[in-house]
């Protein structure tokens, strides 16, 4: 099937001769072509210019194309969600309103609730039942423009439920349009039988459970939660090294709750990306930025958990390759909606819209490792193409809290209209 979108305001590209993730000034260039075009055959753009162009290159794929008039809205890549806990049972607006009357995070959790109680209910949940729940779940993030997100296990903390969690997401990758990329991350949580035997725990999940999620190819990433209380850096260390060992890329939970060294580490084990640092320290954004480390920033759950956002403003002008993602997940960030996180990116950890799309497209592809495959327009990259019900991309942020998605291209086939 041959598509070509017409009329467009803008076409955000984000096309850059940058390889890799961007950060500093990089950041702010997001290539808009006005009064633009893009043409699509199969799965993959084509091209993208001024429809003279287009037809003056590919007259026969123009003329057979099926033509969308994008008329006074603008066209970017479908935004990529590179951090979500996608797949669990039960919701907690319970503890939502215990914090509401005080209560902490970490306290609930500590009590058995939190991590520890959506746990339950997860493994309580039959397969069947999480992935109707979670195909919902899709549905509206792609509703919302998003093309691709990240779905990690680590409600189950026994290897039945992770294996439940991770095969639900693969399932989901086959059936739904949404492409869902999946980490392990059986260190979520030390469970609660495991208390006082922390790396007894830490040894199941080396030695029982990473083997397996590497031979039944389950996973790509390996993720865990460092933080005072849940697992240290020196057994978060070990996680990531045997990770890496057989074949999975290591990402990590960093700084979240208190300064934990946690940026350090990923700079130190060649994480892929460190996500959250709301607590980072100058150090750890100075070894992140040397060692190239992503920062995957999650400014819905400080909005959720009333907490310092994280110093997104710095990180970019100090060198570290900036994403942003909606952590997704039922206690910390339960939202489904991308764009409203684009929001507080701007309103609260002082970036530009301009930066804020490279952040949710490029940079998020390369979170993921597919930076060469989406999160750009370009030729020969796959056909991930959103259309917004706005004038301009300045817009998108300024009509806060309201989704504009208009129509959803995934693979080169109109999926929301
Ligand atoms: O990214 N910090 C750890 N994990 C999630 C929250 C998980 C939960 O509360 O269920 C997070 O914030
Ligand atoms: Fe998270």
């Amino acid at each position: 099937m041959t598509i070509l979108i017409k009329n467009a305001n803008e076409v955000i590209t984000l096309k850059s001769a940058v390889q890799g993730p961007r950060t500093k000034g990089q950041m702010g260039d997001i290539a808009v072509v006005e009064n633009g075009s893009v043409l699509m055959e199969g799965n993959s753009i084509i091209a993208v210019g001024s429809i003279a162009q287009l037809e003056a290159d590919f007259p026969d794929l123009v003329k057979a194309a099926e033509v969308i008039d994008a008329s006074g809205k603008i066209v970017m890549p479908g935004l990529v969600d590179c951090h979500t806990h996608l797949v669990h049972g039960g919701t907690r607006e319970q503890e939502f309103n215990m914090r509401l009357n005080g209560a902490t995070y970490m306290e609930i959790m500590n009590a058995g609730g939190g991590i520890h109680a959506t746990t339950k209910w997860t493994r309580e949940t039959s397969f069947e039942d999480l992935y109707r729940k979670t195909m919902n779940h899709l549905d509206v993030f792609l509703k919302h423009g998003v093309t691709t997100v990240e779905a990690k296990s680590g409600y189950g903390l026994d290897w039945e439920t992770e294996k439940k969690q991770l095969e639900v997401a693969k399932e989901l990758q086959a059936t739904h349009d949404i492409d869902v990329v999946s980490t392990f991350m059986g260190a979520h949580a030390v469970p609660r039988d495991y208390k006082g035997r922390e790396d007894e725990f830490v040894d199941v999940v080396i030695h029982d459970m990473l083997p397996k999620v590497a031979e039944q190819n389950l996973a790509e990433f390996n993720d865990v939660f460092c933080e005072k209380g849940v697992f240290t850096p020196e057994q978060s260390r070990r996680i990531l090294e045997a990770g890496k060992a057989v074949g999975l890329t290591p990402k990590i939970h960093a700084d979240e709750i208190e300064p934990y060294k946690g940026a350090e580490l990923a700079a130190e084990v060649g994480a892929i990306s460190a996500e959250h640092l709301l607590v980072a320290s100058d150090e750890g954004i100075q070894k992140m930025a040397e060692a190239g480390t992503i920062a995957v920033l999650l400014p819905g759950t400080a909005f959720f958990l009333r907490a310092p956002f994280a110093r997104g403003r710095l990180m970019i002008d100090e060198g570290v390759p900036v994403a942003i993602s909606t952590d997704f997940n039922p206690g910390s960030s339960p939202t489904l909606s991308l764009p409203f996180i684009m929001n507080l990116a701007c309103m609260h950890m002082g970036m530009t819209l301009e930066e804020v799309l490279t952040a949710t497209t490029i940079n998020a592809a390369y979170a993921l490792n597919r930076g060469h495959q989406i999160g750009s327009l370009e030729a020969g990259k796959q056909a991930d193409v959103i259309i917004l019900d706005v004038a301009n991309y300045k817009q998108l942020q300024y009509f806060y809290g309201m989704n504009h998605t208009n129509t959803v291209i995934k693979n080169g086939r109109v999926v929301v209209q």
